[in-house]
């Protein structure tokens, strides 16, 4: 009878090691860390009908010439790191995998010589006033259906408008 017993409690001792070991293994291989930010480029959310999440979600931010009131210039310098690997910001105006952007803000749109612009953009007409910088910035291929910018974008609305302070302040 107590041989039962004890056989009994072994096997419910067993199985609560066996499932405290699962958990523990399994927090240890799948990190429970919350991400902030998407690890990859989102693919192109308006022909998934998710652009209408994404309107949404801009709905939420103040406008642009409200965040460009409180930007910081020094901030938006390190942001604009995320796109020197494709753009210029010295007054040379060199381009690179991307055209220059030293003065780009109130230029027309696909405008620096010498740049092999996308259809999509060099179609898309207009200038970059603040309203198109932050757009094309948050989300460009939301923007520019159809750019050849690979980049996923600038999720947060007060980054963007440091970056697009730091591109107006540039001399
Ligand atoms: C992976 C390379 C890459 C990165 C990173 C990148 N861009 Fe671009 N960008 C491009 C390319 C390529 C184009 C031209 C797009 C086209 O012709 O459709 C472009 C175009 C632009 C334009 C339009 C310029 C014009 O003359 O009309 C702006 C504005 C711009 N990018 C801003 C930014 C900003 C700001 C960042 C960083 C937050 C950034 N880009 C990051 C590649 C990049």
């Amino acid at each position: 009878m107590s041989n039962e017993v004890n056989k009994i409690a072994g096997a419910i001792l067993g199985m609560a090691t066996l499932a405290m070991g699962v958990g523990f293994f399994s927090g240890a291989l799948v990190s429970p860390k919350a991400m902030t930010q998407p690890g990859y480029a989102l693919p192109d959310a308006t022909a998934a009908g998710g652009g209408a999440a994404v309107a949404a979600k801009e709905e939420a931010v103040e406008p642009i010439a409200k965040r460009l009131a409180s930007a910081d210039v020094a901030k938006g310098e390190t942001a604009a790191k995320k796109c020197v690997s494709c753009h210029s910001f010295t007054p040379d105006k060199k381009n690179g995998t991307g055209p220059a952007l030293h003065g780009v803000a109130g230029r027309d749109k696909g405008a620096v010589a010498g740049f092999k612009y996308s259809s999509a953009m060099t179609g898309k007409g207009g200038k970059w006033d603040d309203e198109a910088l932050d757009a094309f910035i948050a989300n460009p291929k939301a923007y520019v259906s159809g750019t050849s910018m690979g980049f996923a974008g600038v999720a947060r609305g007060d980054e963007r408008a440091n970056i697009i302070a730091y591109i107006k302040s540039l001399k």
